[in-house]
């Protein structure tokens, strides 16, 4: 019997966009239909800060402001994430890179893995509803299902549809204010990138505007690519 050969190598996945173009909830969808493991460097560093990590420790007061976290905390978390083996299907990058340094060093970290980027993804979307989109949301501290002040609450109100859970938060810096420097650290530092990865060819924009599940469908039509690939 002839063997084939099979590509096995992990698929890498980059998504931008600024706070609120909806990159946590389109990793996770993502997540569920290609068994890659989502990434997101807020969620690292806001887990650092919850077990007081010396990272956490330095990472707290830069994030209720809205400000980046400098690279070399970023690439620490990032690091110590990448070295577990669940990762070994590929990632979705969510939240990363954010700056010109990081994405140097995020190639030369995938270079020494053998790996790549294989597609970048740029959310577009309008700053002004973002503010609305991240100020209003909170989540339910039991299970993580996501709600929202204007869009989505829950049937019966402060109790979670999902798992019945009665206590819902609201991340430190999803403030209308906190937001707005959070999109200006995103013009200044990270829409750049786009430029960046334009020039190497990875790059393809999606309206994030339109509704959820229209922005799922042409994201998996992207991903869906690369995984047959
Ligand atoms: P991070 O946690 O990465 O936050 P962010 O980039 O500001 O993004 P968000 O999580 O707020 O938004 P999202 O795009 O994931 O949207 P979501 O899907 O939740 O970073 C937080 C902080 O950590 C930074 O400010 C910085 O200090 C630090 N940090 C993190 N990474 C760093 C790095 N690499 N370098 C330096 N510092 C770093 O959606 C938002 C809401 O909109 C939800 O309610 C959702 O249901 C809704 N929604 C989503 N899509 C749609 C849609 N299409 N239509 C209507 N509603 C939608």
């Amino acid at each position: 019997m002839t063997e084939t050969a099979v590509d096995t190598r992990p698929v890498n996945l980059i998504l931008l966009g600024p706070p609120g173009a909806g990159k946590g909830t389109q990793a996770r969808m993502l997540e569920e239909s290609f068994g890659l493991v989502q990434l997101s460097t807020g969620d690292l560093l806001r887990g650092a800060v919850a077990a007081g990590t010396e990272a956490g420790l330095a990472a707290k007061a830069v994030m209720e402001k809205g400000e980046l976290v400098s690279d070399e905390i970023v690439l620490a978390v990032l690091k110590e994430r990448l070295a577990q083996p669940d990762v070994a299907a590929g990632t979705i990058l969510d939240g990363f890179p954010r700056t010109a340094g990081q994405a140097a060093a995020l190639d030369a970290l995938l270079a020494e893995r053998g790996e790549q980027i294989d597609a970048v993804i740029s959310l577009k979307v309008q700053d002004e509803a973002m503010v609305e989109r991240v100020s209003g949301r909170f989540t339910c501290a039991g299970c993580g299902e996501g709600y929202h002040d204007s869009f989505k609450q829950p049937a019966r109100p402060g109790v979670c549809d999902k798992c019945g859970g009665t206590e819902m938060k609201r991340r430190a810096d999803d403030n209308a204010e906190t937001v707005r420097t959070r999109l200006q650290a995103y013009h200044a530092d990270t829409a750049p990138l786009i430029d960046y990865y334009a020039a190497r060819g990875t790059l393809t924009e999606v309206d994030a505007m339109a509704e959820i599940g229209r922005v799922r469908a042409e994201m998996e039509a992207i991903v869906g690519k690369l995984t047959a690939a």
